[in-house]
């Protein structure tokens, strides 16, 4: 395993931010690092993704911070140019794929049927976003494909909340959920950094008692 992977693994949780203004990164990054959740994947769904990168890495160099929604490769360039460390997109894209293979980027690409694994597995890609891993089925339909890709890991993503993360890192081909709960953007823009701290904190509560810490 790669290793942004393994400190992906590690944290069990990657939180999913949608970032209206960069600066609101900073308040973020402390939320995250006082959470003891050094990690965030920021969505290409807002105009300020790339600044908020940008901002976040500079002001936190010890938050590993990743680009998600990824849906073209001029997007992942944007991504990569302002410091994302790592590439998650929602769907199975060859094209971005390669890109990112190319520039040794780690992809996390989205999943949801056995053909989309099947691509993966072609660019020898074995940990995958299973998105929408509530809509798609969830946790039955991560046993179920256990059996024939016994050898691939997810990070199960949408629908996961502090309510059924427990169920889904269970699973022994679960590395890490992702999950917007964790940072609300309304809670961003209001400015509400403690919350998120809390809900942060909380999640990491619950993963180390599952692990055992
Ligand atoms: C994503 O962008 O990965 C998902 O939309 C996050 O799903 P959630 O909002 O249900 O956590």
């Amino acid at each position: 395993m790669n290793k942004i992977i393994e400190k992906i693994s590690a944290m069990g949780v990657v939180p999913v931010v949608a970032i209206e203004n960069s600066a609101d990164a900073v308040g973020l990054g402390d939320a995250l690092m006082n959470g003891g959740l050094p990690c965030a994947e920021i969505t290409f769904r807002t105009a300020a993704a790339a600044s908020a990168i940008r901002t976040l890495c500079n002001s936190h160099p010890g938050i590993l911070v990743g680009a998600g929604t990824i849906l073209t490769t001029s997007d992942a360039e944007k991504a990569v140019d302002a410091g994302a460390s790592f590439v998650v997109t929602p769907g199975f894209d060859s094209d971005l794929v390669e890109w990112c293979l190319a520039q040794s980027i780690p992809v996390i690409p989205g999943v949801m049927t056995p053909t989309d694994i099947n691509s993966a597995i072609n660019r020898k890609l074995n940990v995958l976003k299973f998105f929408p891993a509530e809509a798609a089925g969830g946790i039955k339909t991560l046993k179920a494909i256990s059996g024939p890709y016994g050898s691939i890991k997810f990070v199960p993503t949408g629908g996961i909340t502090i309510s059924n993360l427990e169920e889904y890192l269970s699973l022994p081909n679960v590395v890490a959920c992702g999950g917007s709960w964790l940072v609300n953007k309304d809670q961003i823009s209001r400015g509400e950094f403690d919350k998120i701290e809390s809900l942060v904190r909380e999640a990491v509560q619950l993963i180390d008692r599952i692990r055992g810490k």
